[in-house]
Order: C-alpha cells, then sequence, then structure tokens
C-alpha cells in the first residue's frame, strides 16, 4: 500500500536519509528503528509531505506522492502522530480528536466552532465519534479535560485518537510508547494489534525495544540514514550488524 523507494533527503551537506526502501501493507505493523539522528522522523515528514525529497519516490496505492502537500497526503488516507507532541492545549481533549475529524462532516469544524447555522448536529456527531475513539484508547472519561492538563503519556494516546479520527488507511507513529508506564505501553502495544487487524497498515518509530518486538511484523533499521537490515523480529535480533549498531548498546545500557 505504501511503498518507498530509494528515498533520499539532504540538509545542506547532511545525508539525513539516503537510498531507504521499505513497503507496508494492510494488517501490517513495521517499524522503523535505528539511534538518534539515523533518520526515522525524516522519513516520516516525507512521507506526510512536510519535507520534499532531493530523491526517490512515495507511493500510495500506486499513486506518486512525491510534489504533494500534507493536506493532500492527509486527505488520501495517511495520518500521523509527532514526537514532539503538537496538541491544542487549550481545547478539550474531545475537541482536539474532533480537529482530526473535521474533513469527514459537511460544516467544517471552523464553521462549528463558529456556532454556524447547521453546523450543531455535524458537531454532535463529530462529538459521539470523538467519544468513541476516546473509549478506544481509555480517555472517554477526560473529554471534556483541557488537553494540555492530561499526563503526558495520556496526550500520546490522545494524538492517536486525533490522527484516527482522520480514518486513515495509513498511520505513522513517531515513538509512541516515550513517557508511557510499562503498563500504558503494553497497553498500546495491545491496541496497535487491534487497528492492524482491523485493516490499517501501520508504521511505527520506536525506541522501546519490548513494544517493538512485541508488536512488529517486520523491522527496518537505519543508521546514518541508510537501510542497515530488514526482517522479522527474530532476523533482526539476530543481525550482527544491527546488535553492533544499536541493539548492543541498549544491551549496555540496561
Ligand atoms: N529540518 C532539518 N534541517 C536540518 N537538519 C535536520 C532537519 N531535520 C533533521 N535534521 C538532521 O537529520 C538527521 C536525522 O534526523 P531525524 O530524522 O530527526 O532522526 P531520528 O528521528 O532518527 O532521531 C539528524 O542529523 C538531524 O539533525
Ligand atoms: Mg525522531
Amino acid at each position: 500500500m505504501l511503498r518507498v523507494k530509494e528515498l533520499t533527503k539532504r540538509f545542506g551537506g547532511l545525508l539525513a536519509v539516503f537510498g531507504v526502501n521499505f513497503e507496508v501493507n494492510p494488517g501490517e505493523i513495521l517499524a522503523l528503528i535505528g539511534p538518534n539522528g539515523a533518520g526515522k522522523t525524516t522519513v516520516f515528514n516525507l512521507v506526510t509531505g512536510v519535507l520534499q525529497p532531493n530523491g526517490g519516490e512515495i507511493l500510495f496505492d500506486d499513486r506518486r506522492l512525491n510534489g504533494l502537500k500534507p493536506f493532500q497526503i492527509a486527505a488520501l488516507g495517511i495520518r500521523r502522530t509527532f514526537q514532539n507532541l503538537e496538541l491544542f492545549t487549550t481545547l478539550t481533549v474531545a475537541e482536539n480528536v474532533m480537529v482530526g475529524a473535521y474533513h469527514t462532516c459537511r460544516a467544517g469544524f471552523c464553521r462549528s466552532l463558529l456556532r454556524r447555522p447547521g453546523a450543531m448536529k455535524e458537531d454532535r456527531k463529530l462529538y459521539d465519534k470523538a467519544l468513541a475513539l476516546l473509549a478506544q484508547v481509555g480517555l472517554a472519561d477526560k473529554a471534556d479535560w483541557p488537553a494540555g492538563s492530561l499526563p503526558f503519556g495520556q496526550q500520546r494516546l490522545l494524538e492517536i485518537a486525533r490522527a484516527l479520527a482522520g480514518e486513515p488507511k495509513v498511520l505513522l507513529l513517531d515513538e509512541p510508547a516515550a513517557g508511557l508506564n510499562h503498563d500504558e505501553s503494553r497497553r498500546l502495544a495491545r491496541f496497535l494489534r487491534s487497528l492492524a487487524d482491523s485493516g490499517l497498515a501501520l508504521t511505527l518509530v520506536e525506541h522501546d525495544m519490548e513494544t517493538v518486538m512485541g508488536v512488529a511484523d517486520r523491522i527496518v533499521v537505519l543508521n546514518f540514514g541508510t537501510v542497515i537490515a530488514t526482517g522479522t523480529v527474530a532476523e533482526i535480533q539476530q543481525n550482527p550488524e544491527v546488535i553492533a549498531a544499536y541493539l548492543g548498546k541498549e544491551v549496555e545500557a540496561c
């Protein structure tokens, strides 16, 4: 479904992403791992149109995404969460999710916020949809709290609910387990699996190896912008180059 071919991005003299290839299909969870600075977030910024590549192709259902604007890519069904949270902290939890769904309703979220005639019914529909999504991530009872008052881990879950409100076909998650405690991470992993089982294609950037190894179907390992290994969890865990470049450091750190 989503295919990246020979993707390359330069920042001045720095090759942040070079010749990267991977694909992710419906029902599948692909993990993108690698040390800090390996180019993982840059790959997400390229796929979502925040940055334009210097080389290579991004294909979604065989349609070329190169050159499209972020809102066009989001409208095609590719949504993401951010490594550094980007919530509207003074809006409520439910309103943050409603923002993610605005394009699915006729009245539009801005009209709805301005209380224009005809918007109330749509507003109600969006609110109910937001509540259903919040229930899925365990935040329904906090729907009317200001988003900024949630603990950090729950703000991450809120970002996922907002991304899902856009009814994506592909979901890109940038370090979703960062700041979550052990129980929250395990619950997140189960939730991600259930999303994949419902037909979503997921790509996950994550440093928490327990989450990655527990949930990924396939893993792509980046180092200095290039793919050093692609494979199943078992293949990656035994790959000497990956252990030297990345997993070994995790082990030493423990
Ligand atoms: N907008 C940018 N301008 C210049 N350099 C950038 C920019 N974004 C990322 N980089 C650099 O590209 C490299 C890859 O960064 P990033 O994709 O954020 O890595 P990761 O997410 O794997 O930690 C880093 O060296 C980073 O400093
Ligand atoms: Mg990053």
